[in-house]
């Protein structure tokens, strides 16, 4: 017996390239110098209370953008739109291509809504237009950014909830989103994934 579970928790040391270890695609918004809106797929976020926290790459546009315009939408695409997501993967909206992009093969697209199928829906609060297509939508403020001197490749960008919109089927009574019906698109060490089974929930749910 004791065997067994020796054999069950025996761990190993890897150096993993990667740590996406499964967390929520947001499909960020933000607004280009003439006012067009730029698309970002982005996984790292967290969320307490009304705070979003995102963790941005230096040399992408959404970041260029937040610097000048301090206002996003956090949209968030659901499993099925796994594809439409990946359309925007190799993309980014700087124009020339940073050379660290040119070499993993990204290029240079100005409409991403258009290259993936999405429209747009006009922000209540702020100026980056929302997702149509995805059913839940966070305007925001940035509130503070801060790129670590020991590692001035990415940023930690730290955003206040202002709106959130929900598509109705999704809403149980007047300010619940069901847990049932939103599917999350998760990215899982570079595999995108949906929901599985519900396993239970915390004694603080009141749905
Ligand atoms: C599913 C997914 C998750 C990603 N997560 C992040 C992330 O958390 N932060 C980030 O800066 N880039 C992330 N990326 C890479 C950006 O999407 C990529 O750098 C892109 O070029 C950014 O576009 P932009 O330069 O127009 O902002 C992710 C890409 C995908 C497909």
């Amino acid at each position: 017996m004791q065997d067994r579970s020796e054999r069950e928790n025996r761990t190993v040391a890897i150096t993993p390239k990667i740590l996406y270890y499964g967390t929520t695609v947001v499909l960020l918004t933000t607004l280009n110098e003439d006012e067009t809106v730029n698309i970002s797929p982005i996984s790292s976020s967290w969320a307490l209370g009304d705070h979003i926290v995102l963790g941005l790459g230096a040399g992408g546009k959404a970041l260029e953008n937040l610097q000048r315009h301090p206002e996003c939408v956090i949209n968030l695409p659901e499993a099925a739109q796994w594809k439409q997501v990946e359309r925007l993967a190799s993309l980014t909206g700087k124009n020339p291509v940073p050379t660290s992009k040119q070499d993993a093969g990204f290029k240079y697209v100005k409409d991403k809504f258009a290259y993936a199928g999405f429209t747009r829906t006009a922000s209540v609060q702020v100026q980056p237009s929302r997702i149509t297509e995805c059913p839940i939508q966070i305007e925001a403020r940035v509130k503070h950014i801060r790129i670590p001197g020991d590692a001035p490749h990415f940023a930690i960008v730290e955003t206040l909830s202002a709106q959130v919109h929900v598509k109705s089927e999704l809403v149980l009574g007047d300010h619940h989103i069901n847990p049932a019906s939103w599917n999350p698109l998760i990215y899982n060490f570079r595999h995108y994934f949906g929901l599985g089974e519900e396993q239970g929930k915390s004694f603080r749910s009141e749905t």
